[in-house]
């Protein structure tokens, strides 16, 4: 059993970070074999349409373009879960987990009929980190998000995503021009529900990663 945990945030000591980190242990109390990836100290590309992947002459589900990623792409094929973490910007994941996730799901997704190359079975576990609410999170998000679960569907694995809301984004909100939050709401937060989320997140690394073959 294999579980790769993934840390999109550039931020290697904050929320997401965290979060993995509890997801990992999760995934290591039923017994995983885990290794945790920080996308920001690799060097890579999203998808670059080369086609490669597409040509007829070629083998199927492949990413032929070699960077950083390639041993990452090829470690999550191989394993049996990925838990994977990014914050929110701008209403999407990080620029690096987007280019992961061309780069992962395009070489398996079949031009000629939709279906996926991938024949394995990977189970994934996503995590956003982000200043919303969970109100906001749960109307005006969540649908815009569920593309990416399809996406990962071509995993052929169980998927879940679980949202931790109005993260902690500075230590001191005093010492930045951040005036539309409130450092106390924001502390409330971190007591009252962050455990929570931190909880889960062990929760959802732990189920996604038992249970194999
Ligand atoms: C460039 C940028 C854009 C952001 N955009 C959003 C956003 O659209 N919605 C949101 O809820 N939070 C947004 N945030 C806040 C982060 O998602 C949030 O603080 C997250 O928990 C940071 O994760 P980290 O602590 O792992 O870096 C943004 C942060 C940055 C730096």
């Amino acid at each position: 059993m294999k579980t790769i945990v993934i840390n999109a945030s550039p931020r290697k000591k904050w929320n997401t970070a965290e979060v993995m980190e509890a997801a990992q242990k999760g995934a290591e109390s039923v017994g995983a074999e885990t290794e945790f990836i920080n996308l920001s100290d690799l060097v890579f590309k999203g998808c670059r349409s080369c086609l490669v992947c597409k040509k007829k002459d070629k083998t199927k589900g492949k990413c032929y373009w070699n960077d950083d990623l390639t041993e990452v792409i090829e470690k999550i094929f191989d394993a049996d879960c990925l838990l994977i973490g990014s914050p929110i910007y701008f209403g999407e994941p990080t620029s690096e987990f987007r280019a992961l996730l061309e780069r992962l799901i395009f070489c398996v997704m079949s031009y000629d009929d939709g279906s996926s190359y991938f024949r394995g079975k990977v189970n994934v576990g996503i995590f956003y980190t982000m200043n919303a609410p969970r109100q906001f999170y749960e109307e005006s998000m969540k649908d815009n998000l569920s593309s990416i679960e399809f996406l990962f569907s071509y995993l052929n694995g169980e998927i879940k995503s679980y949202p931790v809301c109005d993260t902690l984004q500075v230590g001191d909100y005093s010492k930045y021009n951040m005036g539309g939050f409130s450092q106390e709401l924001k502390e409330k937060q971190l007591v009252l529900q962050y455990p929570k989320d931190i909880e889960e997140a062990f929760k959802i690394g732990a189920e996604l990663s038992k249970g194999f073959k």
